[in-house]
């Protein structure tokens, strides 16, 4: 848990004006101050920043919260790592016991391990007679000393004990190095040795500039390539991505997912500082998840050999379920990105990002892979899948494109192709015009809210909810009265799930020092922080909230909860509603 002395200390060092000023232009309104919001696109501003509380929240779009929850929806980051952006900026050092890791290390000395190693590799690397051998290497894949230092690549000398002994030098613990994947204990003699030995070495850096780890590659063609550090108290594989770092701020359009670090230093060289990495493993749902916070799109640009394609095919899947769009790049000619930008120039590899393969054609071919089209059954298995799929393609001019490649692969006249799309979009349509009308009536009802998914099921209920909630973060008062027991409330007497949840955190928060919206961080995501916000604004607008309207407010929620418990289910309202509908 965190302390949250040093959380007042973060808010009071960074003034949510000043910070906010940084990304959105604000113009005075009253006592507060408005722009236009930086998370969805307004044209009059509804961005509004209240210098008193030191809070913002859009009334157009619901985004809001304290100075902590801004920078974490602003930079994309989690909420350590934008408590410590904001630390850094006002220059105040995080304390240690925020920094516990996993197997109780210290967070900051693990850390700060391995930026030394980082920079004990690159002056190895720099040296004339311990790094030439390493460096000529890098020249040789065309790597420009500006490339090597914006990566950080260094170069682990050979022999056993180098790192070690710097590293012991300076005061790190034998079971810090191990823990890091920095060293070994030798099973034989029991003295620790250099994991990485003669190899050139790629700093794995997290988005908060952090090193995290490293992969070591060696320079001839002895086995293993590569050696990745395996996960540590501070790195997880599968929740980091290469030069994630760099990319993170040019990829809100695009990203381009390889598979080696060679490939990305050699995008970023060429111009394309949107490309990113896993890290020597296939593409995990969290690195899928990771990417979908920083961009719609992905572009897979994996090797072009068939361990690449077949890489590519379970990408496509990871990445279309959280939403992502996929595309994947066919690389021609060359065996990776990295060869092709060599070989044909950055232009040429730009032109190829233009007119990259789309999905369709992908899932044509594993739909022919998986049917025997020589058998009149099977292709007829086949052309009812590929007609589907053609169906969901929105544009005209692209279902035609396909429809004739369907038409020559299965030698089927495009008419009849083209008349059972037409009655796929037919239906499609009318479900289309059925399920609209339903969302409306939804909307109107408060239905479909992310957030808060319980909030339509009764909404008075909800609304008695977040009024108490409003006033509880509002006020220490009403916060000791329920801790006391002097106003008996508890999370049963709650609706929604969400607000159960909101309760219970924000007792948690207070049984461990005092309630503090920016301890929400560890609980909440930055649009749940929104509702909250929203909660509390709803309430300091009204003039009073003192302890007989808490009081009241309580029993109302509990007589609202428990006659919408004895209620219907959501099914049977939107029945209700449905019906209402057609009757009228
Ligand atoms: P170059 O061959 O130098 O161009 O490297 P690359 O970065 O293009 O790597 P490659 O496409 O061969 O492999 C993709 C990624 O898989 C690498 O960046 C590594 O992270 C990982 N990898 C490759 N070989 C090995 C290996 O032998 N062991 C492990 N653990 N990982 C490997
Ligand atoms: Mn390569």
């Amino acid at each position: 848990m965190i302390d949250n002395q040093i959380i007042e200390e973060i808010k009071s060092r960074n003034d949510i004006v000043d910070v906010i000023s940084s990304y959105v232009g604000l113009k005075r309104a009253g006592s507060n101050m408005q722009g236009l919001c930086p998370f969805h696109s307004e044209k009059t501003p509804s961005f509004t920043v209240f210098t008193a509380t030191q809070g913002y929240y859009c009334f157009g779009c619901g985004a809001g919260g304290d100075v902590i929850n801004f920078v974490r929806q602003i930079e994309n980051l989690e909420y350590i790592p934008a408590l410590e952006f904001l630390a850094k900026r006002a220059g105040i050092t995080l304390p240690d016991n925020m920094r516990k890791t996993e197997g109780g290390f210290d967070r900051n000395r693990f850390l700060n391990m391995n930026r030394d190693a980082a920079r004990f590799f690159r002056e190895c690397l720099f040296d004339e007679n311990i790094g030439r051998e390493a460096m000529a290497y890098l020249r040789r894949r065309e790597l420009s000393v500006a490339t090597i230092k914006r990566f950080g690549i260094g170069y682990s000398p050979d022999g056993f004990s180098a790192l070690t002994k710097h590293m012991t030098n300076l005061g790190y613990t034998e079971e810090e190095l191990i823990a890091g994947f920095l060293c070994g204990r030798s099973r034989k003699t029991g003295t620790l040795f250099d994991y990485f030995r003669n190899r050139v070495m790629f700093p794995i850096i997290d988005v908060s500039g952090n090193v995290i780890a490293f992969g070591g590659r060696v320079m001839d063609d002895s086995q293993p390539k590569y050696l990745n550090s395996s996960d540590t108290p501070v790195f997880k594989k599968s929740r980091n991505l290469f030069a994630l770092n760099f990319a993170r701020t040019s990829c809100a359009d695009e990203l381009l997912l390889c598979e080696g670090y060679m490939d990305v230093i050699a995008l970023h060289a060429a111009g394309f500082s949107n490309s990113v990495a896993t890290l020597g493993t296939a593409i995990t749902p969290e690195q899928a998840r990771i990417m979908s916070r920083y961009t719609k799109k992905v572009l897979i640009s994996y090797d072009s050999d068939a361990a690449g394609q077949k890489a590519a095919n379970r990408a496509i899947g990871i990445l279309g379920e959280v939403g992502l769009d996929v595309r994947v790049l066919k690389i021609k000619d060359a065996k990776d990105p990295d060869e092709f930008i060599k070989k044909f120039g950055a232009e040429k590899f730009s032109e190829l990002l233009s007119g990259s393969q789309g999905k369709f054609k992908y899932n044509m071919d594993s739909v022919l892979a998986r049917h025997d089209i020589s058998v009149p059954d099977e292709k007829i298995k086949a052309c009812a899948e590929l007609t589907a799929m053609i169906a969901d393609i929105y544009s005209s001019a692209e279902r035609e494109v396909y429809i004739g490649a369907v038409s020559s692969k299965l030698d089927i006249p495009k008419e009849s192709i083209r008349s059972d799309i037409d009655r796929i979009l037919k239906k499609k349509k009318r479900e289309f015009k059925k399920q609209e009308s339903q969302k409306i009536v939804r909307q109107s009802a408060g239905f479909g809210d992310r957030v808060n998914p319980d909030y339509a099921k009764n909404v008075a209920a909800a609304k008695a909810e977040e009024s108490v909630l409003g006033m509880l973060v509002l006020y220490p008062e009403h916060r000791k009265a329920v801790a006391d027991g002097k106003v008996n409330l508890s999370e049963s007497d709650f609706f929604t799930e969400f607000g159960r949840r909101v309760f219970k955190v924000v007792f948690e928060i207070e049984r461990s020092g005092a309630y503090d919206s920016g301890l929400l961080g560890e609980y909440f995501n930055p649009e749940e922080q929104g509702r909250i916000m929203r909660m509390q604004l709803a309430r300091s607008q009204l003039s009073d909230n003192g302890s007989d309207v808490f009081a009241e407010s309580v029993l109302s929620l509990k007589r609202e909860t428990s006659a919408a418990v004895a209620d219907a289910s959501v099914d049977n309202i939107l029945d209700i509603i449905n019906d209402k509908r057609k009757n009228t």
